[in-house]
């Protein structure tokens, strides 16, 4: 399957030693120092999400990186409170759910894949909460994110589909036709699969585009 159309959830977890390849800080503004590494995103995602976020501030709107890539062990860390970082024990034979319903299962989460960003903006004092949503950019961010192949990943009132409470702030890359398709049609990811069964022939990815538009 195409890496950018992945369905990463419970069902279709990562493995423990998945790691994308061209991890890159593209230089979007960040609420995290240097060389932390959840600066980083997926090579084209970084891209992506540069364009994006240079969009809205042509618009005067600041969107912020919070979080983009998170390993296998530091999305364990989350669930479990930094216990026991360096175990490599599947992190569902120690416990069975994790507290926060906020926070995925390690292998579960779309950060993993380096596809994911969670963006805030200073109106929100750079929060990840769902007040995000009522801001100028979080209402920019849902009429716009698809132009750039993002989706808002966890919609609200989704979370029977998607397993996730309402997240207006995680952004996930798809790339533009599937992220256009499920802004206009408003599936999930979830949704758009059980639906379609496989994912949209994808141009961009294809050596030359334009045989698919003949
Ligand atoms: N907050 C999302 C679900 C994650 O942890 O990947
Ligand atoms: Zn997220």
């Amino acid at each position: 399957m195409n890496l950018y159309t992945r369905l990463i959830n419970k069902d279709h977890p990562l493995p423990p030693d998945y790691v994308p390849e061209n991890l890159t800080d593209i230089g979007i503004p960040f609420d995290a120092p240097c060389g932390d590494p959840k600066r980083l995103l997926e090579f084209r995602t970084a891209h992506a999400a540069f364009s994006l976020i240079q969009a809205a501030q042509k618009e005067s709107l600041i969107l912020t990186g919070i979080s983009g890539y998170r390993s296998y062990k530091r999305q364990q860390q989350l669930c479990i409170g930094h216990s026991n970082p360096a175990s490599s024990t599947p992190y569902q034979q120690i416990s069975p759910a994790p507290v926060n319903p906020y926070v995925a299962l390690p292998g579960t989460s779309e950060h993993q894949s380096g596809l994911a960003l969670d963006v805030s903006c200073p109106a929100v004092n750079h929060e990840l909460i769902t007040e995000f949503a009522e801001t100028p950019e979080g209402k920019w961010l849902v009429r716009n994110a698809s132009l750039y192949g993002f989706i808002i990943r966890y919609p609200a009132n989704k979370e029977s589909v998607t397993g996730i409470p309402w997240e207006p702030w995680h952004i996930r890359y798809v790339t533009r036709p599937l992220a256009g398709c499920l802004r206009l049609t408003g599936l999930t990811l979830e949704e758009y699969y059980t639906t379609f069964g496989a994912p949209l022939q994808n141009p961009e990815v294809k050596s030359n585009g334009y045989s698919q538009l003949k």
